[in-house]
């Protein structure tokens, strides 16, 4: 058979925080079931992935920290590769886009399609803060949603209505760092022509009809409104600085160098394995199958703009796939990180073993649609499916080879059942596969399960502790051996346990798709050890994990606490006089208030406060109060606060500290 050229990406995660099981399975479980099914169809398969350690959000983090980028990127990029590690996402390398190689080829990517007359440079006006002294990106600017009037929004989107935004759009608009209102000021920048690429993107995706809808749909849909020229640089010092006199200052913007982390990844690989030019066979050969995964809100960067600058370059081969992903939600409501509500990978994986995370999310997987994650449902489909019939087959199978004297018997007639059955093992590869490779995982995993669910009706109808059973056991234990080598992609961890048991030669991974149909366990073969797979996880233990995992109360406290400063510190602590003026309730907790408070600084104050349920509004208006006034500011059930209000807790009550007599604002206290 003719072996396929196979380079699979998963969208590289910014390096500002750790990951969540949305992000698991949005993009990387589903890229690392079709590598590791594609390795073991024989095809040539690179993975590469890596960090996106460039754009506002990371400098921004940096900033609320005071630290450097670098150390923000530096700490997540190590925590996100353990993540993927733990998840066993086998890539063939892990990059980072502060590498040098990729600064290199993102600027020479920039030069060389500059040179053929795509990239033209522009006017624009940009907000600008002229108590910071500096221009603003996106995510620098916050105000209140022109479209839905959600406070304290995002400048690029809002994330109440989801629309996207311009910094101008939003209405009081205000700078994160100091708080003022941004003015416009003109500067130069450098657009993409993305607009000449319309009929060419057209035309190509109009092609594509393996994409899955969502990628088609949107993409079309966004040509027929009219593609726009984009700005690609970016006014920041944190950055892949624009290769050209004149540009000093500037930056690519981030989603210009972080797609071409994908070719440096994978040239970064080829390093690695000694072969430098081995890149080009994927990048540069017509032959060689792209295929991306990512999630849904990554659609119009991969399905438009990098196709489209890739088009503009002429030298590398566009994307063949891109596989999309829906939304997942938790409990039924969107994840965010900003409000407290996600579960981490990191708290998933040390409560749960991989497989188990592995095979929920599959289980779920928003392929076409939203899924939710729900952990009744999580504990619902571990103990039912992966349990009550993957593990329960196996088990059963195993223990009673075990029991009678853990070697294979003799065959000695087939029956009509035993003839079905043995039909099931050779028609599986290609039930299950054929789903893979149309990048059906649901489909696939759904076959899977019916398969292990055949093997326990069969299990059930041939009742071998009643009957003749030397048949029963050798089908069985060759359909053991199938189900290791099918669940490989899904389960890998689980399918080289399963091997192991088995007391077969080498690992699953070495196996060949094909290999699941034949009947390879033969009699006379020694068993391994047998031993359970999965523990049944009980009512109480999953209220435990929510309990310590899921509550937002519970992490609002975490914050909180993180927030306060050790005794020997408290020497640095910078108390001030304040006065409140402004007082409304939190949009969403009912314990706090969120106040403006004056400390004589040129603006207010924003400051989260939990005395709504102790102090009326009109009580606070007015009211001279003692403000920690260093602390670094903190987003409570996401609003930004700003400082903390020292108060007398009286058997739980919070009592406001207030100066004997008169104050002036600002005035420090010793
Ligand atoms: O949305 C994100 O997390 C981006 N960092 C994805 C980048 S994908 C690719 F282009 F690098
Ligand atoms: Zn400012």
């Amino acid at each position: 058979m003719v072996k396929e050229k196979i380079l699979v990406t998963a969208a590289l995660p910014y390096a500002n925080g750790p990951l969540h099981v949305g992000h698991a399975i949005g993009a990387y479980i589903p890229a690392d079931v079709y590598v590791r099914f594609n390795r073991m169809k024989g095809n040539d398969v690179v993975f590469v992935g890596g960090t996106d350690e460039h754009g506002t959000p990371i400098a921004v983090a940096a900033e609320k920290e005071g630290v450097s980028p670098q150390v923000i990127v530096d700490r997540y990029h190590e925590a996100i590769k353990k993540s993927f590690v733990d998840l066993g996402i086998s890539f063939d390398n892990f990059s980072r886009t502060t590498r040098p190689i990729h600064y290199e080829l993102s600027q020479q990517f920039f030069k060389d399609i500059l040179e053929k007359g795509y990239i033209y440079k522009k006017v624009v006006e940009r907000p600008y803060c002229n108590s910071c002294k500096r221009f603003l990106p996106d995510r620098y600017v916050r105000g209140t949603c022109p479209h839905c009037g959600s406070k304290d929004e995002r400048g690029d989107q809002c994330e109440a209505c989801g629309k996207q935004l311009e910094p101008h759009e939003l209405k009081d608009s205000y700078c994160v760092t100091c708080r003022n209102p941004p003015v416009m000021k003109a500067t130069e920048h450098w657009f993409f022509k993305l607009s000449e690429f319309s009929a060419k993107l057209h035309g190509w995706i109009e092609e594509n009809r393996h994409w899955p809808d969502n990628a088609r749909n949107f993409s079309l849909g966004w040509i027929k409104e009219g593609l726009e020229d984009r700005a690609i640089t970016r006014d920041l010092s944190w950055g892949v600085p624009v290769p050209i006199e004149g540009a000093k200052g500037k930056v690519l913007y981030v989603w210009f160098d972080a797609p071409i982390g994908y070719i440096s990844a994978t040239k970064e690989w080829a390093q690695k394995i000694g072969k430098p030019g081995e890149w080009k066979k994927y990048w540069q050969m017509p032959d060689t199958k792209i295929v991306h995964f990512l999630g849904k809100d990554n659609i119009p960067f991969h399905a438009i703009i990098w196709p489209a600058m890739l088009m503009a370059h002429g030298q590398y081969t566009l994307p063949w796939q891109v596989s999309s992903n829906e939304y997942l939600t938790l409990e039924g409501k969107k994840m965010s990180t900003s409000r407290n509500w996600v579960l981490w990978l990191h708290d998933a994986l040390t409560a749960y073993d991989t497989d188990v995370i592995r095979y929920y999310l599959l289980s779920i997987n928003p392929e076409k649609k939203d899924a939710d994650f729900s952990l009744k449902d999580f504990q619902g489909k571990t103990n039912s499916e992966l349990i009550g019939t993957y593990g329960n087959f196996v088990n059963r199978s195993m223990s009673f080879l075990e029991r009678s004297g853990s070697v294979v018997p003799k065959v000695t007639a087939f029956d009509a059942l035993d003839e079905k059955m043995q039909e099931l093992i050779r028609e599986s590869p290609e039930k299950v596969g054929k789903h893979l490779a149309h990048f059906k995982f649901l489909d696939a995993l759904k076959e899977l399960m019916a398969i292990a669910h055949c093997g326990n009706e069969y299990f059930q109808k041939k009742e071998p502790w009643k009957n003749e059973n030397a048949t029963t056991l050798y089908l069985c234990a060759n359909l053991c051996r199938t189900l290791a080598i099918l669940s490989y992609p899904f389960l890998p961890f689980t399918s080289e346990k399963i091997w192991k048991m088995l007391g077969l030669e080498g690992k699953v991974s070495e196996c060949r798709w094909e290999d699941a149909g034949e009947l390879a366990v033969r009699e006379g073969h020694r068993i391994g050890k047998v031993f359970t797979l999965f523990k049944k996880i009980e009512d109480d233990e999953i209220a435990a994990f929510g309990k310590k995992y899921l509550s937002t109360e519970k992490k609002e406290e975490q914050k909180m606490d993180a927030n306060c400063l050790e005794y020997e510190e408290f020497k640095k602590t910078e108390l001030r006089i304040g006065v409140i003026k402004e007082v409304v309730e939190h949009p969403k907790a009912d314990k706090l208030y969120v106040l403006k408070v004056d400390l004589g600084e040129p603006a207010l104050r924003q400051i989260v406060a939990g005395i709504r349920n102790y102090y009326k509004k009109e009580e606070l208006l007015g009211k001279h109060v003692v403000v920690v006034a260093n602390l670094k500011p903190a987003e409570l059930r996401g609003v930004l606060s700003e400082g903390m209000l020292l108060a007398a807790d009286v058997d739980g009550k919070a009592i406001l500290l207030v100066p004997d007599k008169e104050a002036p604002v600002g005035s420090k206290i010793r």
